[in-house]
């Protein structure tokens, strides 16, 4: 607990990653793919002498740029500001082990939006073949920057027995590459790589939806049928890299989706599950709307059903994005921290001293309160300061270990899921979260709760209080 909380009231940190990361992948994969649609693109009309397709490039490259320099950037510092808010170690972590690998990743970005600019402002400027190879450039560092990216966030999910076993000891460097190139490293690469290539033509289908038909009828042909192609390879290919990275994930994980999917009948339905269905319902309505509107009427296809197409897009980006996350419960980097910071070789420690015995966040004259309250008989009625400091205490076990993925109130609500138990029911069920039995249904998707009796105790209390209160925020009085 060397960070402080961050709690965001009703929807929770973790959302505010999400939402962002939401629209930062929408935009970020569409600037890759975008690249390689301008290059290819640019290349067949040279070639084919048309100065028609040049123009309507232009105007794409144009959109293009706005979009992805500016809202893709800005979008992708708001999760460097939300990670580092909402789970400090665990960014800190990342930060340490992949120093070199992020450093990379911005010069990467760097000549990329370099390169962004350059391409649109030098249209009719420089010779054709420039022109097309600063476009190259741009396709090709813009791509190299996911693939660094991409090794550091499959790490989160499958950092691989390689780094697992000297993670700690100091010599994690000496397995940067295991690291790196992790599990899931490659078939995460070539599925990001594919959304990559079909939200280059669903973008490119906004600029071709604004083609006069009237004035230009083969041309918005041409280029609606031509776009909505860059939806073939996700669609044929995608099943196979899906099943090759789930196969790839370990047993643990994967019994997440299963979870959901052998209780569908009892109705408990795991929310990774119904990301899953969601993410299979929206790819196939994209599908259909694509085929039967942009490909059998390209001359019809207007600007109005692009927009809905992307907004079902962004549907099935979330729903992607969050079967992703909900995949790596309970932890944050697998195998190695869980979400709530805590260190999985951390835990016994924790077990045995206690887990706010060193925290900075608990303030001396609790501490001291709370230690004689320790000495008075079991049973014995507390004083006042102590009370006092218990429930301190209680409301710190909740911050640090729960609040990660839980709100008081809100998404997740505690409120919500302690509804209609009683003091001893909470402690039971907090007791089953601490010991862990093999065959706990908990195990699955939460850390253990970690902390020596006493803490249990106040945390009990605090859940106990917080479950009979009307308050929404802060701590229960
Ligand atoms: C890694 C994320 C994570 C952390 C940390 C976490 N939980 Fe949970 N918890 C979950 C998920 C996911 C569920 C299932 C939610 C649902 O079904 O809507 C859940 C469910 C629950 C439930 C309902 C279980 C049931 O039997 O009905 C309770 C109570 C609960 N959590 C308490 C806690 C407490 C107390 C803490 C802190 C000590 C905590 N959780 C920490 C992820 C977490």
């Amino acid at each position: 607990m060397n960070y402080p909380s961050w709690e965001v009231p009703h929807i929770g940190s973790g959302w505010v990653i999400g939402l962002i990361a939401i629209f930062h992948v929408m935009i970020s994969h569409f600037a890759i793919g975008g690249g390689f649609y301008l290059a290819i693109a640019e290349r067949k009309a040279l070639r084919e002498g048309r100065n028609d397709w040049l123009d309507i490039l232009k105007v794409h490259s144009r959109f293009f740029m706005v979009l992805t320099a500016a809202f893709g950037t800005v979008s992708g510092v708001g999760i460097w500001f939300a990670i580092g808010l909402a789970a400090p170690e665990a960014t800190s972590a990342l930060i340490h082990n992949f120093v070199f690998g992020w450093a990379i990743e911005w010069t990467f970005f760097l000549i990329e939006v370099a390169a962004a600019l350059l391409y649109y402002y030098t249209w009719g400027k420089v010779s054709n073949r420039l022109h097309l190879a600063i476009a190259w450039v741009y396709a090709g560092s813009a791509w190299l920057s996911l693939f660094v990216i991409n090794g550091i966030l499959t790490f989160m999910l499958t950092p691989g027995q390689g780094w697992l076993s000297v993670a700690g000891s100091g010599n994690e460097a000496s397995m940067f590459w295991h690291a790196f190139f992790n599990p899931t490293f490659w078939p995460s690469l070539f599925l990001r790589t594919l959304i990559c290539l079909s939200l280059a033509g669903l973008w490119a289908l906004v600029t071709a939806s604004r083609i006069d038909a009237y004035q230009m009828p083969h041309l918005k042909e041409e280029i609606v049928r031509w776009s909505a192609k860059w939806l073939i390879p996700a669609y044929v290919l995608l099943p196979l890299f899906f099943v090759w990275y789930l196969y790839m994930v370990p047993e643990t994980q994967r019994g997440l989706l299963t979870l959901g999917i052998s209780t569908i009948g009892q109705g408990v339905f795991t929310q990774v599950t119904r990301s899953a269905l969601i993410t299979i319902v929206t790819s196939g309505t994209i599908a259909l709307i694509v085929y039967f509107l942009a490909y059998r009427s390209p001359r019809d296809f207007a600007f109005g059903h692009a927009c809905s197409v992307l907004v079902i897009a962004l549907a099935a980006t979330g729903a992607t994005e969050h079967t992703r996350e909900m995949l790596r419960k309970p932890f944050v980097i697998g195998e190695y921290m869980y979400s709530n910071a805590i260190r999985v070789k951390e835990a016994e420690a924790f077990n045995r001293d206690g887990y706010l015995t060193k925290s900075p966040w608990v303030r001396d004259a609790e501490r001291a309160g709370w230690q004689a309250a320790l000495q008075a008989d079991p049973g014995a009625v507390l004083p006042a300061d102590a009370q006092a400091a218990k429930a301190a205490f209680g409301s710190l076990m909740f911050q640090g270990q729960c609040l990660a993925c839980h709100t008081r109130d809100g998404y997740r609500s505690m409120k919500r899921l302690l509804k209609g138990r009683d003091r001893a029911a909470i402690a039971s069920m907090i007791a089953m979260l601490h010991d862990r039995p093999e065959d706990s249904p908990y195990r699955a998707f939460m850390p253990p709760l970690v902390g020596v009796p006493a803490e249990i105790d106040a945390l009990t209390d605090y859940l106990d209080a917080l479950n009979r209160s009307d308050v929404s925020r802060g701590a229960p009085e």
